[in-house]
């Protein structure tokens, strides 16, 4: 589909629904082969790994990845597959993130979490498996034929993943209850942050992008990726179950510090307003060929699950 400016479509919202479906639907065929089921005793834990992978998960963070490589013509069978890698490691950390032992959810994507539909150990097994399949599959010469290139996502995907970004920031979101709002916006930036920075800096590294498109979209992504959680914060304080698909109203229950635990729902919304429109300004230099990815920060910032 060719560039167009939001204004130019009036139904941009099913203009977006569409590429972004057509997105998951790519990654949600790759990723089904690249998690062959295993046969043995094992076979449990690929089942449990392709029941939490191939599960409806929006797949936000490839679609960014995949929208973006279009400005540049990155190379999409490269792009898709270093998406596929990330969405493992996205989807070992909900995995974990669902355990008694931090959030302790029953519901996710409207089923089961992992550990209720196996169990605890497989669901720790299945995180595990996954954070290191995303690692074989980044590092196989099918994603790139360049080592340089291979090896810098895979240690870009480490250090987003690791105690500088979603593992370290998980962890502050478990000691944080007291944590003020400079803390609670580092404490974003890590655990939901820094995938999304992650899934930006795909196409980015494979394409080679110049270092003034680099830096824009480097800071289209830290604003979108902190908004994206205090929307996912908003969620839980104000959606339905029936619509996020996991439960809702925890947060504040558990003493949980973020923008609208310590703002209130008006100045969260507000915030994300504010980084709303750092995005659209950090994709001014792209001009139009930047129409669909502009168009997707409120398109996806409106969601309700
Ligand atoms: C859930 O992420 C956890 C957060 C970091 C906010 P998503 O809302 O992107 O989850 P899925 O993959 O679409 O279920
Ligand atoms: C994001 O925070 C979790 C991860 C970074 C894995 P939440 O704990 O709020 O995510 P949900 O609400 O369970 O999806
Ligand atoms: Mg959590
Ligand atoms: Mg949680
Ligand atoms: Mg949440």
């Amino acid at each position: 589909m060719p560039p167009v400016a939001a204004s130019d479509a009036p139904d941009m919202d099913a203009v977006m629904a569409h590429r972004i479906a057509e997105a998951a639907d790519l990654v949600t065929v790759a990723l089904d082969e690249l998690l062959p089921r295993a046969d043995g005793p094992e076979a449990r834990l690929t089942e449990a790994m392709r029941y939490a992978v191939l599960g409806p998960g929006k797949r936000l963070r490839p679609y960014f990845a995949l929208e973006t490589a279009r400005l540049f013509d990155a190379d999409e069978r490269s792009v898709l597959r270093a998406a596929c890698a990330l969405e493992c490691i996205h989807s070992y950390s909900i995995i974990h993130d669902d355990l008694p032992a931090m959030d302790d959810d029953d519901l996710r994507r409207g089923r089961p979490t992992v550990h209720k539909q196996y169990d605890e150990g497989t669901a720790v097994l299945a995180g595990d498996a996954l954070q290191t399949a995303a690692f074989e599959i980044m590092s196989h010469p099918d994603t790139h034929d360049d080592p340089e290139i291979r090896c810098e996502l895979i240690s870009r995907m480490a250090m987003a993943s690791g105690a500088r970004g979603l593992a370290g920031g998980q962890m502050i979101d478990m000691i944080g209850e007291r944590a003020d709002l400079g803390q609670v916006a580092r404490m974003q930036r890590m655990k939901t942050g820094a995938l999304i920075v992650f899934a930006i800096e795909i196409p980015v590294i494979i394409a080679r992008v110049n270092d003034a498109a680099r830096h824009a979209l480097h800071g289209f992504a830290m604003d979108f990726g902190l908004a994206y959680q205090i929307i996912d914060d908003l969620i839980d304080a104000e959606g339905r179950i029936d619509d996020a698909g996991k439960a809702v109203g925890k947060d504040a229950a558990r003493g949980k510090a973020n923008f609208v635990t310590l703002l209130g729902v008006g100045a969260a919304r507000e915030r994300v307003e504010l980084l709303a429109a750092q995005c659209r300004a950090h994709l001014d230099i792209f001009g139009r060929e930047a129409s669909y990815l502009r168009a997707s920060v409120d398109f996806v910032l409106d969601r309700r699950a």
